[in-house]
């Protein structure tokens, strides 16, 4: 049997400043009309639940309201940016931002199992931390990597491990940096994931690297202008279907729900107040 994932990523929910909550109610209409074996957020799930808690309860809400298997994958907006992101005024994560998401949301690594495939998430904000926590996602990774048993590895994570190849050097906040990108890789012991997926950037994009299949998740919420960011792949919003089949192989695609506007940050300057130098990361 196919298992079916709906990866919904970047919905960026508060009931304080709910300006992206319509977009995701016809989204989460069109997922149960569509019934995938499961529901994967992969982060920035609240608007700013690093700093309000209050957000990461609508979130949990709203998604409860789905009636659908979720599972969930914190990002940067939900329990502060990794500590080496560079410093643009957003917490970093920290033991207490942790806690408050982990009661809302539950564990912030994970391993599923189904036909033919080992589903990996992790917490992409603890990679390269100081945090004791870190060590065991760490440990935990390694164990998720081993014994497959045949199975393929699908990784789910917040942020691109990188933007085109794993030996990039650059230091950002886009992506994973370099020397916990290659802790990462060396924590899977050489077990190659045949699937990456991420959201984090709020584009849409495919692409292939060393074997395997690379899928950047659209937003359900907004997009960020080419001033402020640059173009990797599609600006829309929208989710992603993942197919993943029990001989392995596995296709992936974009889907797009009539009805849902393509949101743009820079007409909701309320959401993070405005955010007027170029380049930024911080709304991702
Ligand atoms: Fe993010
Ligand atoms: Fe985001």
């Amino acid at each position: 049997m196919t298992f079916r994932i709906a990866q919904i990523s970047d919905t960026h929910l508060s009931d304080d400043k709910p300006f992206f909550v319509d977009n995701f109610v016809r989204i989460g209409e069109a997922l149960r009309a569509d019934r995938p074996d499961l529901v994967l957020n992969s982060g920035d799930i609240s608007l700013d639940g690093a700093s309000n808690e209050s957000d990461l309860a609508a979130a949990r809400a709203l998604h409860d309201g789905l009636g659908l298997p979720v599972r969930f994958l914190p990002g940067n907006h939900d329990l502060g940016d990794c500590q080496d992101a560079p410093s643009h005024g957003e917490a970093a994560i920290d033991d207490a931002r942790r806690a408050r998401y982990l009661a809302h949301f539950g564990a912030d690594w994970w391993a599923l199992d189904v036909a033919g495939w080992r589903l990996l998430g992790i917490n992409t904000q603890l990679l390269g931390s100081d945090l004791a926590s870190a060590r065991k996602q760490d440990a935990a990774i390694t164990a998720g990597a081993a014994n497959l048993g045949g199975r393929r590895l699908a990784l789910f994570l917040h942020k691109p491990l990188f933007d085109r190849t794993p030996d990039e050097s650059e230091i950002t906040g886009r992506f994973v940096n370099p020397r916990p990108r290659q802790a990462l890789l060396a924590s899977l012991g050489g077990a190659a994931p045949a699937l990456v997926a991420c959201g984090h950037v709020h584009q849409y994009r495919e692409m292939w690297v060393q074997g395997g299949r690379h899928v950047w998740a659209a937003s359900t919420a907004f997009v960020i202008p080419d001033h402020r960011q640059p173009r990797y792949g599609l600006k829309e919003v929208g989710y992603v279907e993942h197919r993943l089949e029990p001989d392995g192989t596995h296709e992936s695609r974009l889907v797009r729900v009539p009805g849902v506007p393509t949101l743009d940050i820079v007409d909701f300057p309320g959401a993070y107040g405005p955010i007027p130098t170029a380049g930024r990361p911080g709304t991702q």
